[in-house]
């Protein structure tokens, strides 16, 4: 049994490739029978909900990432207080910040809504899914001001940062997730990470529909099935038995996740 932590499958780029239900069957015949939907707004985190109200296999995030705050409304954190209490809401995300594109969102409000999601975690009792990119030092300097609100944990996804930044995250009880870049020949910094991350603390991911893994690099859409590519590698890379890891893989979901069933 497999679970894809991290995925997006509320676009539209799923309805050329037969709809969800075949995606969901498609995931399933490679073992993958959980996923989790993250949010990235609160559209979107309600169409998410939507899915994992339809399908067993889905789960969900709620949360507003960095990037999209564009469209941030007040009132919205509101709406997403109450998806976090949704059965099937297994944490806050994907939160963070995200200073890649000269035109994303303005610096202050990312970090004022990343905080606020913070809080919002907290009082809900959820774990957190964090999003960061070319935000390394701000990351770890608001967690570190906020590590009270970290009481259930959470995930650094799509984890790129240096293998040593990894003790930092580690020293505030955070884990780690990895999906196709993992798998890419020139990913070293990201193999180095996989491999020295402990095994208690290390998630599998896909985060389609973009970065398909290798051996499908550069096929549109990424799904959940291919989470399957990103085990074996990570196996490969820690030198460890695939099928004891998928168990420890599993068990780390089920306890940072702890609604999933
Ligand atoms: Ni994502």
């Amino acid at each position: 049994m497999l679970i894809d932590v991290h995925c997006h499958l509320t676009g539209e780029e799923y309805v050329t490739v037969g709809g969800m239900e075949e995606v969901i069957d498609r995931a399933k015949r490679e073992g993958v029978t959980r996923m989790i939907c993250s949010g990235f707004d609160v559209e979107s985190s309600l169409q998410a909900k939507v899915l994992s109200e339809t399908y067993e296999e889905i789960y969900f995030c709620a949360g507003f990432h960095p990037g999209e705050l564009g469209h941030y409304r007040e009132g919205d954190l509101k709406e997403l207080r109450k998806l976090c209490r949704h059965e099937k809401c297994v944490a806050v995300g994907e939160i963070g910040l995200d200073y890649h594109f000269e035109d994303n969102p303005e610096p202050k409000l990312q970090r004022e809504l990343f905080v606020r999601q913070l809080e919002l975690a907290n009082e809900e009792g959820l774990p957190v899914v964090l999003h960061s990119r070319d935000a390394a030092q701000e990351t770890l300097e608001i967690l570190k001001e906020n590590a009270s609100l970290l009481k259930k944990g959470g995930l650094m996804h799509c984890y790129s940062y240096s293998p040593e930044m990894t003790a930092d995250f580690l020293g505030l009880g955070l884990s780690f997730s990895f999906g196709g870049p993992s798998t890419f020949k020139n990913a070293k910094k990201v193999v180095e990470s996989v491999r020295h991350i402990p095994a208690h603390r290390l998630l599998s991911e896909t985060d389609c529909p973009y970065l398909t893994p290798t051996p499908f690099r550069g096929v549109f859409p990424n799904e959940p099935k291919n989470v399957r590519y990103v085990v074996e590698n990570f196996a490969t890379i820690r030198n460890e038995n695939e099928e004891e890891l998928k168990n420890v893989l599993l068990e780390n979901a089920k306890r940072l996740f702890f609604k999933l069933r």
